[in-house]
């Protein structure tokens, strides 16, 4: 069968086991959801938020992109994650990475791609932060999963940095922001230990004040 027909032939499939456990999973589902996690992870096919995490529909606000990315001008993410933390009000936002992603290699070399040089640029100014620890590194597959634990640990870093977070922080001491790993090889996911909370002492640089009433 052709692929695209083998996709709607397996939604058919499937509608009809969840009906088969549950006659009202689409009708609970219908009527609005209240997930309690954002999912910022990588476009790659091998890494579903839902499924690695054995969760349902309802559950993860999802976002993903090349590598997990929270780049501060793109409009899509920061969208994103306003609905997330101020309309959901999420109470973890989660950004996954995955040993051996495609874009954070890419970043690693100099070939010329395309249009998403300019993405991976991203993790080219991650890799010159940490560089020291990274040109120590002699392994080539080492560095290559250093690089993509580093690269979660600063689109983290990237998230606290939004006034979307620090307003949250102050309004409600929510989200919780955490930097998580998965491997394609073993299917399991690496908490990376680099949660940030209200508690959590941002770079001066970085602390954004409540903002003042605004005059008409
Ligand atoms: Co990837």
């Amino acid at each position: 069968m052709d692929v695209y027909r083998s996709l709607l032939e397996g939604n058919k499939q499937w509608v009809q086991e969840k009906l088969g456990e549950d006659p009202n999973f689409f009708n609970d589902l219908a009527k609005g959801q209240s997930p309690q996690v954002l999912w910022i992870g990588c476009s790659d096919s091998r890494v579903p938020a839902n499924e690695i995490t054995r969760t349902k529909p309802g559950e993860i606000f999802v976002h993903r992109n090349i590598a997990n990315m929270v780049v501060h001008t793109d409009m899509n993410m920061l969208s994103v994650l306003d609905y997330a933390v101020n309309v959901l009000k999420v109470r973890h936002v989660i950004v996954c990475g995955h040993y051996g992603c495609g874009g954070v290699l890419a970043a690693m070399g100099s070939q010329q791609f395309g249009i998403i040089d300019n993405w991976l640029r991203n993790i080219k100014d991650v890799y010159r932060i940490y560089s020291k620890e990274l040109d120590a590194i002699e392994d080539d597959k080492a560095r290559f999963d250093r690089l993509v634990e580093l690269n979660v640990m600063e689109q983290v870093f990237d998230l606290t940095k939004t006034s979307i977070i620090q307003n949250a922080w102050r309004e409600r001491n929510l989200p919780i922001v955490h930097g998580w790993v998965y491997s394609l090889n073993t299917g399991i996911i690496k908490d990376l230990g680099v949660s940030f909370d209200k508690s959590s002492q941002l770079n001066t640089i970085y602390q954004i004040e409540a903002k003042k009433v605004e005059l008409a």
